[in-house]
């Protein structure tokens, strides 16, 4: 198979994945125009397709771009916009050549009176159905005369025309992520966005497009994300014409980018994955490649971790953090994770933040008896931070006031006592990479829980003309020095938080080992976090802790067990306050720990499946399914559960009971489960019969 194909009869490109095609071709003005996203084509094929759209009228006009500037008959999104030195803003890109290197299509434009140069790049791979997009300006001018940059999209991708369109996105809040929605595609444009410098807990950057017609486990889908960790606009239009799209772009509306001559702009890259088997299909092709081609180790299963945060608050100290170490260690936890309060005068949120040595009075002897206790139990050692944060009340603002975002005159607008350190300076990346890098080293710290509790306010840098670009630049400052500690401590872990999932998004997979999911551990609000969080992102990287009950955050009572299984499906985690936990709790939590490492590959490396209150995975040999009984009306019928993605002439075995099953009888008729009580659960791990 060749994953790039190029005719130069027709002016043609064609990326191919196992199971999509996706194809451009420059029409007879020199514009690049798409043709085709979806199922694979021969060459041949493809060279007969027809241009999507092509209407103009006196009132209206549309063409099938794939990257459409500003100027001429061109009323859609701008994939592009640029304002020249004489204030204009059009474009007419003319075709500049082309690369192809394994996988790697680089189609080169040239502009025809400015000086600048675009690059719009494609990766396929020969093993995953994504498709990598991102593009390159260069001011290639001599005369010193900068270009403003108002939007340089990663990609725009087109839909093939159908009658109707769905969207599916996520919403949500603070302990309340990932909430999945889908809705008729508005005749709009519908802009999905985050302008607070993250990626966000009310939107996160991708989307999933169908015709209407898809389900779980049929019908076509197109996906697409963007790995940016920053404020980002998805905007998704359907016009009259019927045309579906989807510009990603790095950056909110309003920041412009100043570009000199010399200077050039790479976008972060977008990521399509087209999926004839439904929102599932996609799902677990998502899994697959992000697996693949994105995480940093994903040979590695996660480690069971116990966090302090939700046990002690701000409340921790030596004695505390080891009484919570040894019953951790007792319950098979692999990872211990002091959280916030270890360093300064944190004691609360309202000061410490930014004085990253041990508190003298909680840590006399600083974090070693701490970190060499967790490793004598055997467990790794790891440690809350928050880099790019100050409070106002620290020894790091009395000295370096000037450090945090902030414009001339304006106010420090504070939220949760704290400030954003500007990262984007070379002095204050210099010491945070400084503080990390020591600390890191002294204790050889084997995991961060890199936090980020607020998002970006008055975002400026006085006196500097071109403060704009900080908006990219704190982002790409921060995943830099993410890949300096990674690159000189190979054995260090990295676990992305922003109060809960708030910075959950391709690139920071692209530079941890997992996610803070929520800080919501309700176990039953988690169903549905966790569902959302899904649909991209895998499993394995999904952390989820069982805590108390009653939760702390909603009141809510759920049994040990629900609480485990939810928990279960993802990196599993234990955040309750153990100096509490009864005797029988303590063996029980032991015992599904255990458990938990039996199933861990199948989860984490899975085939993940949603069924009807249920998830399952299907790894190799081994079937994992986790069922559960939410609120239900007395009378209402048990219905057994119809497993998926079985061989139905195979039999297979309850590793628990010995029990066997056939394939057929379980995608057929499916399983009895006998949860008949609200909030019981089940959890089923089956090997197929040799
Ligand atoms: C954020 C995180 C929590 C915890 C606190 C500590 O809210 O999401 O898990 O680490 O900060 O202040």
């Amino acid at each position: 198979m060749t994953v790039v194909h190029h005719d130069p009869a027709a002016r043609l490109w064609m990326l191919t994945t196992p199971h999509s095609s996706y194809v451009v071709r420059l029409d007879d003005h020199g514009r690049l125009r798409h043709l085709h996203w979806g199922a694979r084509l021969t060459p041949e094929q493809a060279a007969a397709l027809p241009y999507v759209l092509d209407v103009a009228t006196n009132f209206d006009g549309e063409l099938a771009e794939e990257y459409p500037g500003e100027g001429g008959a061109r009323f859609g999104v701008p994939a592009l916009r640029v304002v020249h030195p004489d204030g204009s803003r059009s474009t007419e890109w003319r075709p500049d050549g082309h690369r192809i290197e394994d996988g790697l299509l680089v189609l080169s434009f040239r502009e025809r009176l400015g000086p600048l140069e675009l690059d719009l790049c494609y990766r396929v791979r020969p093993d995953s159905d994504a498709v990598d997009r991102w593009t390159e300006l260069r001011h290639t001018g001599a005369d010193g005369q900068p270009v403003r940059v108002g939007q340089l999209a990663a990609a725009r991708w087109t839909l093939p025309l159908r009658a109707d369109y769905r969207l599916g996105h996520v919403t949500g809040g603070w302990s309340a992520e990932n909430r999945l929605t889908r809705e008729p595609l508005a005749r709009a444009e519908t802009v999905l966005t985050s302008r607070r410098g993250i990626t966000g807990h009310q939107a996160n950057p991708w989307v999933v497009l169908d015709a209407g017609d898809a389900g779980e486990e049929h019908g076509e889908v197109w996906t697409s994300a963007l790995a940016w960790s920053g404020s980002w606009r998805i905007t998704v239009e359907r016009t009259v014409h019927g045309l579906a799209a989807a510009t990603h772009a790095a950056g909110h509306e309003g920041p412009e980018v100043v570009l000199r001559p010399g200077e050039s702009w790479r976008t972060p890259v977008s990521t399509g994955l087209y999926s004839a088997h439904g929102f599932g299909g996609a799902s677990r092709a998502w899994h697959a490649h992000v697996r693949a081609h994105v995480l940093p180790r994903p040979d590695e299963l996660r480690p069971v971790l116990y966090n302090s945060w939700e046990a002690t608050g701000f409340d921790v100290g030596l004695a505390g953090q080891l009484d919570l170490a040894r019953r951790a260690a007792a319950l098979g936890v692999e990872l211990f994770v002091m959280d916030d309060g270890w360093f300064g005068a944190r004691k609360d949120d309202t000061a410490g933040l930014g004085d990253w040595t041990p508190a003298p009075d909680r840590f006399p002897d600083g974090l070693a008896p701490l970190a060499a206790e967790v490793r004598r139990l055997g467990m790794r050692f790891g440690l809350w931070v928050e880099p790019e944060m100050v409070n106002p009340d620290s020894d790091l603002y009395r000295a370096h006031p000037d450090w945090v975002l902030h414009e001339s005159g304006r106010p420090r607008t504070e939220l949760r006592n704290q400030l954003v350190l500007d990262f984007g300076r070379p002095e204050v990346a210099a010491w945070a990479h400084a503080w990390l890098d020591g600390l890191v080293r002294e204790h050889g710290v084997d995991h961060l829980k890199w936090d980020m509790n607020r998002v970006l306010t008055e975002a400026g840098r006085p006196g500097d003309p071109d403060a704009d670009r900080l908006w990219h630049g704190h982002v790409r400052a921060v995943h830099a020095l993410m890949d300096r500690l990674r690159a000189d401590h190979p054995g260090l872990r990295i676990e992305a938080c922003s109060g809960g999932g708030g910075r959950t998004d391709l690139a920071m997979l692209a530079r941890t080992d997992q996610v803070w999911t929520s800080d919501n551990t309700d176990a039953l609000d988690r169903i549905a976090i966790q569902h959302g969080y899904g649909q991209i992102y895998p499993p394995g990287t999904m952390g989820a802790w069982v805590t108390d009950s009653p939760n702390p955050l909603t009141g809510r009572r759920l049994p040990l067990e629900f609480r485990f299984h939810v928990a279960m499906t993802g990196a599993l985690g234990i955040g309750g306050d153990l100096t509490h936990w009864s005797e029988d709790e303590l063996a029980r939590a032991a015992e599904l720990v255990a458990r938990y490492k039996r199933i861990r590959p199948v989860v984490q490396r899975g085939r993940l499946y949603r069924l009807r209150d249920a998830v399952q995975y299907v790894h190799g040999d081994e079937v994992v399914l986790v069922a559960w009984r939410l609120a239900e009306p007395h009378g209402a019928p048990v219905v057994p559960l119809r497993l998926a993605g079985l061989d139905p002439q195979a039999r297979y075995v309850d590793q628990d009971t010995g029990e066997v099953h056939h394939g057929a009888v379980l995608t057929a008729r499916g399983l009895s489960t006998g949860l008949t009580r609200d909030h019981s659960s089940r959890l089923l791990h089956l090997r197929r019969q040799d």
